[in-house]
């Protein structure tokens, strides 16, 4: 079987052909992402009006390239999966009505995936066995999420953040250290020469008894750290740099190992951009093997934790849940059931 994936819900504009074998295994045949992040750089963020125009003109072309790349026709899929939400209305209307159109045109079934459910499914590429229950961290500019999966279908959210998200908290941080967005990758980089213990920040409800998050007040305290500088030379931004990602990493590690214990699961899944992070890839891993070693970890690899369409055609194989194409509409708003 073989699935058209259509992404759009932010910056990126991204198609995916992907196809399960006899054996459940899921396969790439192609995977075009088009971004806007260039745009976005220059202006410190997202500017959703003119996220939205750049994939009005990306869609069809990149459509066109995955399956090129793929070397398919259309008439061999066997349908289509697109996301309706959450993100930018804009830009979600771009992909949906898109896919709406395609699957019209070529009488093929249509699938919504959630995006942040796509995140978790990116774990599922390339034929892993996931042994349930599982327990999904997402981490992305938008949103951070701990969900308990049971099954295919059956997740419950036990907690998420309450004002910013971790990469989001990367995004502004960078920001007040005038770095480009997005700032995530840009401070791993840094604080590789750094020292996370030189700004002893705070950690946000690393003790609440919940498994919410909170990352503005990590912000503020950055924030005036900066004020109180004279200039940031290249030792104190490696240092902000090392601090900070300490800081958010710690805390993300501490309430992920918790809910393992409270939830008795089997497996842990990172998903969305911020676990595209090294360090706290190998920081969790470590405090999982020796905290709790009979969890196993599973880490989508890094170009697929960040948005793209791969993800969300892996999520429609196993939440197969076809839509009338004049039924489904973008749904920026769109969360957890
Ligand atoms: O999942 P994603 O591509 O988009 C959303 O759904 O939001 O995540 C983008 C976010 C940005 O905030 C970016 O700064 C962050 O992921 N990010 C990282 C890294 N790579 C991307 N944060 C920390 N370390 C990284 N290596
Ligand atoms: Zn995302």
């Amino acid at each position: 079987m073989r699935i058209l994936g259509i992404e759009t819900s932010c910056d990126e504009t991204a198609a995916a052909i992907v196809e399960r074998d006899s054996h459940s295994r899921i396969k790439l045949l192609s995977n075009v992402i088009s971004t806007s992040m260039g745009l976005h750089a220059k202006t410190g963020g997202i500017i959703p009006e003119q996220a939205a125009r750049q994939q009005i003109k990306y869609m069809l072309p990149v459509i066109n390239q995955a399956f090129s790349d793929a070397h398919i026709q259309p008439e061999t899929i066997d349908a289509i999966a697109v996301t309706y939400g959450p993100g930018l209305i804009g830009s979600l209307l771009v992909g949906v009505e898109t896919a709406k159109t395609l699957a019209y045109c070529w009488k093929k079934p249509l699938i919504p995936v959630n995006h942040l459910i796509g995140h978790i499914y990116a774990n599922f590429i390339h034929g892993h066995d996931i042994p349930f229950p599982a327990l999904a961290l997402i981490v992305s500019g938008g949103h951070t999420d701990l969900v308990v999966l049971k099954d295919h279908g059956k997740l419950d959210w036990i907690g998420g953040t309450r004002d910013d998200a971790a990469g989001e908290a990367f995004d502004k941080i960078g920001r007040l250290m005038r770095l480009r967005y997005p700032a995530g990758p840009l401070i791993e980089r840094l604080a590789k020469k750094g020292d996370p213990k030189m700004f002893p920040f705070p950690r946000p409800m690393i003790g609440s008894g919940d498994f919410d998050f909170s990352f503005s007040g990590l912000k503020t305290a950055v924030f005036n750290e900066i004020k109180m500088m004279k200039q940031l030379d290249s030792k104190t931004m490696a240092n902000l740099s090392a601090s900070v990602q300490q800081a958010i990493i710690d805390v993300l590690i501490k309430k992920t190992l918790k809910a393992v214990k409270k939830y008795n699961v089997k497996s842990i899944l990172l998903g969305g951009g911020v676990a595209a992070n090294q360090k706290f890839r190998d920081e969790l891993a470590l405090n999982t093997k020796y905290l709790i070693p009979n969890t196993e970890i599973f880490v989508p690899q890094k170009s697929l934790c960040t948005d793209n369409a791969a993800m969300i055609a892996a999520s429609a194989f196993f939440n197969n849940k076809e839509v009338d194409w004049r039924k489904i509409t973008a749904n920026p708003e769109l969360y957890f059931d």
